[in-house]
């Protein structure tokens, strides 16, 4: 199978002085990230070296089984932080450009109320806040994850990424409830947006380059057989 090896990368805000989150919880969180990194390319060569022949398919408990499901929480640790870390050490403030047009078109109350909505959202969520763009009909929605691959729909691409998990925040702002919510203040006034509507105008280009191939899938009309 095409599974090449991943490896961290040491994005640039690693380098820079981000406001309010140091370069310690920097540091330590890039540890994790690279612990994802190894525990997905030593998954993907289990499940290469796997006799599937002989291998046991139990729903209860299986090496199969457990590592496919183990799989998707390194893979997706990793790949949450690669969204995180890609968007760090920008100039912060109120979203601008097409993100700041969507968020106006999809939320009653336009982006002051997607603004409410998304800290909310890091308050309610016990892993990750992904805001992400849905290839299927264009939408844009806080998805609140408790896990790092649980739960995200099929086809939507994340452009947003909020990690609330403690060791996001524990060190600079300590365990609480509160110690959070500074933290996602302090995460708002370093995310870099032009990153943030790079990834959504990729997404929303290859929404529109599927459309313009006709490779959008057919629907029935209601009620038709
Ligand atoms: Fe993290």
């Amino acid at each position: 199978m095409p599974w090449d090896d991943l490896s961290a990368q040491r994005f640039p805000a690693f380098d820079k002085e981000l406001d309010g989150i140091s370069k310690q919880t920097m540091e330590d969180h890039f540890k994790l990230y690279e612990g994802y990194a190894k525990k997905t390319n030593e998954c993907r060569k289990r499940l290469n070296d796997f006799d599937y022949a002989q291998i046991e398919g139990n729903q209860v408990f299986s090496d199969l089984r457990a590592v496919s499901v183990d799989y998707t929480f390194a893979l997706l640790g990793f790949k949450n932080h690669e969204t995180y870390f890609g968007h760090l050490g920008g100039a912060g403030g109120e979203p601008t450009g097409r993100f700041a047009e969507l968020m106006e078109e999809e939320y009653k109350g336009g982006l002051a109320n997607w603004s409410q909505a998304v800290r909310k959202a890091t308050s309610a969520a016990r892993g990750w806040v992904m805001v992400g763009y849905d290839l299927n009909d264009g939408s844009i929605f806080n998805y609140i994850m408790d896990s790092q691959n649980l739960w995200a729909v099929y086809n939507m691409v994340p452009v947003l990424a909020i990690d609330v998990y403690e060791h996001a925040y524990a060190r600079d702002f300590g365990a609480s409830a509160d110690g959070r919510k500074q933290y996602v203040e302090a995460f708002f006034r370093n995310v870099d947006w032009e990153h943030v509507n790079r990834q959504l105008m990729q997404a929303e280009g290859a929404r529109q380059g599927a459309a313009q191939a006709g490779l959008e899938p057919k629907r029935e009309q209601a009620g038709a057989r």
